[in-house]
């Protein structure tokens, strides 16, 4: 580069060097002026005392102080405040140096305002999730998990960040299916389940990080629990029907082949045989009426038509329709009424099932000789019809699964009675869907209380 001192004059500005050069300038014409000999060296060195002192002060408070200020800036910079200004504004290098240094401050804040804006923003994506994240690097230490894992896997992010995976998360599958990922450095899916707190089960996708991470993985937990138990419940339930379809069926095909060997002729054995073949298509055509009233009420494919009833009147209407069977087994029916029942809005073929229903098991799980008691009410602001048998009762194991489609106690006494296992079922999605409930108290031995509530 070619020296210019135009250029570097123009660069460094004019004042300073003119002053510099003003002061050197004055201190030779005085050196001239009172040339040193022995007699005046005191008094020349007194005379230049001053402009010693003043030379010292400018180049103190032109660049020793204003470096010092920019240093203890740069200092508290390092240390990340980015807030403190340098106030220098001077015209000459150090107050450019100044400016070029604020500049950069104010350019660090706002980056590091975006940075962090950004990174809030993902920490709140990833609070929210319902999925769970977890990311490590390619030597399986734990980069990031979110609180979906945090609650999933019972860690805390705090004391895993840093750690090796396998340390933090013991569990066996997702261990070994990390492993896989972090070395094939493929996507993988799969399923782990875990035990607790309560047993779950968890669609597990890991997939390669790309970028400044590459080498890691980061796996996404999602709770497929309720997902597979509806499968299984609908496989169950599949199970279920079919047997219960074939049961009937292939006593009625046993019979009809046993009708086709010869059976036909003797008139006797041929009406017992068509008699019990009757009986099981009765049961069939209940199981399949009972299976749409079911599948219908809870699709809420039917809608309750409701109207003002009186449960009175509603209760003795069952009562008329089971008066035989409870006196073919001598079980005395007895009912309750209160006087000043207000009526209620209900949908009265659905409510009427549900009295049956319970009506009907009383009088099938009670022994001959015994009673059944048909009450309603109120409780508050509620309807009640309590259904009281003096019967078989129900294990205690078994009372919270009475509800459940196809659950019977005693299988073969169940279907003794023509039962379908599935009457309470829908007792129980009736009340439901009228916004009531049931309640059942049962003593084995004793007898059972069952307590459907209405609001009023
Ligand atoms: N009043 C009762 N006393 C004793 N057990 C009962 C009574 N009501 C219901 N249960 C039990 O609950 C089971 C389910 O009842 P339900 O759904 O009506 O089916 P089903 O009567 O067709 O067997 C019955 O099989 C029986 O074991
Ligand atoms: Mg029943």
């Amino acid at each position: 580069m070619k020296f210019s001192p135009a250029k570097m004059a123009r660069s460094i500005g004019w004042r300073p060097i003119a002053s510099y050069f003003l002061l050197i300038f004055i201190f030779f014409a005085l050196l001239k002026l009172f040339p040193v000999t022995r007699q005046n060296a005191l008094g020349v060195a007194l005379l230049t005392f001053p402009f010693a002192v003043l030379l010292a002060w400018m180049l103190l408070k032109r660049v020793v102080l204003p470096l010092n200020l920019i240093s203890e800036a740069a200092r508290e910079m390092a240390r990340g405040n980015l807030e403190k200004e340098i106030k220098i504004y001077t015209n000459d290098e150090i107050g450019d140096l100044a400016k070029s240094i604020n500049l950069l401050a104010s350019r660090l804040r706002r980056t590091v305002d975006e940075i962090t804006d950004e990174k809030n923003r993902m920490r709140a994506i990833l609070h929210s999730m319902a999925d769970g994240v977890v990311a490590v690097d390619g030597t399986g230490r734990v980069l990031l998990v979110n609180p979906a894992v945090e609650r999933a896997l019972r860690i805390t992010e705090e004391a895993s960040r840093g750690k090796e995976i396998v340390e933090v998360v013991r569990h066996y599958d997702f261990e070994r299916y990390l492993k896989e990922a972090l070395r094939n450095q493929q996507e993988l899916r799969r399923e782990i389940q875990v035990l607790t707190p309560d047993p779950r089960i968890f669609s597990v996708q890991f997939t390669p990080l790309k970028g400044s991470d590459r080498g890691g993985v980061v796996a996404l937990l999602r709770d497929v629990t309720e997902r597979r138990q509806l499968e299984q419940m609908r496989n169950d339930f599949v199970a279920n029907v079919s047997h219960e379809l074939r049961t009937p069926m292939t006593s009625i095909k046993g019979f009809l082949e046993t009708l086709l060997d010869g059976a036909l002729d003797d008139r006797e054995a041929a009406e017992h045989f068509l008699n019990i073949m009757s009986a099981e298509t009765d049961r069939l055509t209940r199981l399949i009426d009972d299976l749409f009233a079911l599948s219908n009420i809870e699709n809420r494919k039917i809608l309750p038509k409701k109207e003002l009833l009186s449960l009175g009147n509603l209760i003795l209407k069952v009562i008329s329709i089971l008066g035989q069977s409870a006196g073919e087994k001598s079980i005395k029916l007895d009912t309750v009424i209160a006087a000043d029942m207000p009526p209620v809005s209900v949908d009265e073929d659905m409510l009427t099932r549900v009295v049956i229903n319970l009506v009907d098991n009383a009088i099938k799980y009670t022994s001959a000789g015994g009673k059944v008691m048909v009450e309603t009410g109120c409780d508050g602001d509620r309807a009640f019809i309590r259904i009281t048998d003096t019967g078989i009762g129900i294990p205690e194991e078994s009372i919270s699964r009475v509800f459940e489609r196809f659950y019977r106690v005693d299988r073969a006494r169940s279907r003794q009675y023509g039962g379908t296992g599935l009457g309470l079922a829908i007792v129980k999605h009736v009340l439901e869907v009228h916004g009531g409930s049931i309640e059942v108290c049962s003593r084995i031995g004793l007898g059972s209380v069952f307590t459907a509530y209405l609001p009023l």
